[in-house]
């Protein structure tokens, strides 16, 4: 066997089962889980009936880059969101969700011949870290600042690193802390990327659900910005899981720079992950669309104003730029807030801990590992059960604080 195997983590959801696994929850509170960050909302009927509607599509096989429309229909979504024009022959590629595209984007992009260094964010996806791990590379875990709105200590990196570091992945709006990269700090990691001949993978699967006035500042919107209309060295990861509440369809797109898909594309085609023609006309019909991703976002928008008021006197939590997860604080360990939060109210929630890594965090910041004292939870349910969730936590906190007083 591949002995990179060996490395990989267990997935932050094993490490929660395990943690649980002697706990019996209250039977007198339905359970509720706030711990997967899958949406829960159902599936648009046009996008449903669209599918139906292409199952001629299944007697052929589909090329590897995708049908023309569907590229057409990525491209033209990316220019009324972020105003960008792109060749939709060369610079966008759709993909079997962007956690597939993740993964094996740093399969394609890494030379393990030369100490390869993959630098993430820390909290992050686990997927950046497989990814890494199994392309050959050492993951570099980069700690995000609470005092910043947990903007990531790129700073911090030292030069040794960058000069190793053959991959970056960013997150913006950020999983699990919803902050959204402004500009300045994309021209930082562009010029970086100049020095040290990197390339960006920036995952954007959450830009659709947002909280400030402003849609969420795209990787490649901020690239055009600055003048960089070739994208050299980055390439963005978009999806209509989060967008469309189609997880189980399991589509997205990849766009940027030509070259990079163009050697994406010929790892992509031995990979044989070319999207279902049934997959394919769906996808059109909903990047076409926008109108359920406005009533998507406000059902977001709605949720998130009924359950901020309740945990924030609690919690040390704030409403996020962006995502559907809170990233709150709790005054103590992480995992045992978990276990008996679960234990007394049948409440789910995942441990900070377990999506991220004990490094070096930067001055300032204690050591270790960023996510210990925090919890993510995932607002994916009806606004009903995620109020009825707030309602039980703070009913938990405050009967520990009584007892802790
Ligand atoms: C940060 C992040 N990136 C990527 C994904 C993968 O999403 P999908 O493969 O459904 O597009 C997820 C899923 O939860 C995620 O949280």
């Amino acid at each position: 066997m591949n002995p990179l195997l060996t490395r990989l983590q267990p997935y932050p959801f094993e490490r929660l089962r395990q943690l649980c696994a002697d706990i019996t929850p209250p039977p007198a509170f339905r359970p509720i889980s706030l711990g997967l960050g899958e949406p829960k909302y159902p599936t648009p009927e046009f996008i449903k009936q669209s599918l139906a509607g292409a199952l001629d599509g299944l007697a052929h096989y589909p090329a590897t880059a995708g049908e023309p429309a569907l590229r057409e229909a990525c491209a033209g979504w990316l220019q009324r969101r972020y105003g960008l024009h792109v060749d939709a022959r060369t610079q966008v590629l759709p993909v079997n969700g962007s956690r597939e595209a993740l993964f094996a984007f740093a399969q394609a992009v890494i030379d393990p011949a030369r100490q390869p260094v993959v630098v993430c964010p820390n909290p992050f996806y686990q997927i950046y870290e497989g990814a890494a791990l199994l392309a050959g590379a050492q993951p570099h875990y980069v700690a995000s600042d609470p005092a910043r709105n947990f903007a990531v200590d790129w700073d911090s990196v030292p030069a040794p690193v960058w000069a190793r570091a053959q991959l970056l992945y960013v997150c913006s709006p950020g999983n699990p802390t919803g902050a959204v990269m402004p500009l300045a700090e994309w021209s930082k990691l562009f010029e970086l990327s100049d020095r040290h001949g990197f390339v960006i993978a920036s995952d954007e699967c959450y830009s659709e659900i947002y909280f400030t006035g402003e849609p969420p500042l795209g990787g490649m919107e901020a690239a055009a910005r600055l003048g960089r209309t070739d994208f050299r060295n980055l390439v963005s990861f978009t999806s209509l899981s989060k967008r469309s509440n189609v997880p189980g369809m399991r589509s997205g797109f990849v766009a940027g720079d030509a070259a990079i898909l163009k050697q994406f594309l010929l790892y992509r085609t031995y990979h044989g992950s070319a999207m279902s023609p049934v997959v394919q006309q769906a996808s059109i019909a909903a990047w076409n669309d926008e109108q359920h991703v406005v009533e998507n976002r406000a059902m977001y928008q709605r949720k998130f104003a009924q359950v901020m008021p309740l945990l924030g006197p609690v919690l040390d939590v704030r409403l996020p730029d962006a995502g559907f997860y809170l990233w709150a604080g709790v005054g103590g360990s992480d995992t045992a807030f978990a276990r008996d939060l679960l234990a007394q109210y049948n409440v789910t929630v995942l441990p900070g801990s377990f999506i991220a890594r004990e490094a070096a965090n930067p001055p300032g910041q204690p050591a270790g590992n960023p996510g210990a004292g925090r919890i993510r939870m995932a607002l994916v349910a009806e606004t009903a059960e995620c109020v009825e969730a707030a309602q039980r936590i703070v009913q938990f906190v405050q009967s520990r604080n009584s007892r802790h007083s």
